[in-house]
């Protein structure tokens, strides 16, 4: 528990300090449940023809979601198995991907995430992804800045399109979205570092938040995918828009992130 009392020195407001101490407690025994499970068989059942889902990402929702009733009470919850909340932007809302990655999981490729974030009237105050096997917790809170465990993170200030190391994701949706993941990778490839495409879009967002990546950007995701990872963007310094440069909401399909510097350059590449 001392993890938790570390993490609460980033914000001084009590209401602060307890959506951050639930959301943290509830992610890192989630991503426990998860890393506990990581090397026993999975049984994977199939929402689409590529889009998975096992009976561990069913465990980590159910307890994320008593873990969030139990320790922040009365606020809604939406959550990407279950989907159960009827609740609007106008009210406060927790939005949780219990396993972001969940064919990396699946497949035994280590990258993956639990998110969760609250929403306030469509404003993010507090968002948390935690990368179970490498013990990764990365948290943010409105105004207070972005943490990896008990370090601030800050994006990269890259500011040349060729020393740029971008991430993106591919939809489910593939023939649909074929064209334009072909023509954004035409545009995009000559001109930067490298493209990674690593399969979890909450941790991607983390990973532009603590430098690791300068951008990413994907479309077609939903709320629980980008709503936690937009939170630690912009309070690590980075910008967050949709591909026409509008401002991001989690329930906007397509994401742009950066580390503001290369935000520009990016956009007129990939719109
Ligand atoms: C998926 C991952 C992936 C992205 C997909 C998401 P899931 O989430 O974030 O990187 O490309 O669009 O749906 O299904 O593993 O929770
Ligand atoms: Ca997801
Ligand atoms: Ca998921």
């Amino acid at each position: 528990m001392d993890r938790i009392q570390d993490s609460l020195s980033l914000c001084t407001e009590n209401e602060q300090r307890t959506w951050l101490a639930a959301a943290c407690r509830t992610a890192l025994a989630a991503g426990s449940l998860i890393r506990e499970r990581y090397e026993q068989p999975h049984t994977i059942t199939l929402k689409g023809a590529i889009d998975l889902v096992t009976e561990t990402d069913v465990a980590a929702e159910a307890a994320i979601t008593a873990s969030l009733a139990a320790d922040a009470p009365g606020i809604p919850i939406m959550a990407e198995e279950t989907k159960t909340s009827h609740a609007t932007v106008a009210e406060r809302l927790w939005i949780v991907d219990p396993l972001d990655g969940t064919t990396n999981f699946a497949h035994g490729f280590p990258f993956f995430a639990v998110s969760i974030a609250l929403l306030d009237r469509g404003r993010p105050m507090v968002g948390v992804v935690y990368a179970p096997m490498l013990d990764e917790l990365f948290y943010a809170v409105r105004g207070c800045g972005a943490r990896l465990n008990d370090g601030t993170i800050s994006v990269t200030g890259t500011s040349n399109l060729i020393e740029a190391l971008v991430g993106t994701g591919f939809p489910y949706q593939v023939e649909a979205t074929l064209p334009v993941v072909i023509r954004q990778m035409q545009a995009l490839l000559p001109l930067v570092r490298d493209i990674r495409r690593a399969g979890a879009a909450a941790l991607d967002l983390a990973y532009v938040a603590c430098g690791r990546l300068d951008g990413f950007y994907e479309m077609n995701l939903q709320p629980w995918d980008t709503a936690a990872g937009w939170l630690l963007v912009q309070e690590a310094g980075g910008l967050v828009t949709t591909f026409s440069g509008a401002p991001f909401s989690p329930f906007s399909p397509d994401i742009l992130a950066s580390n503001a510097a290369l935000h520009r350059q990016l956009l007129e590449l990939i719109r």
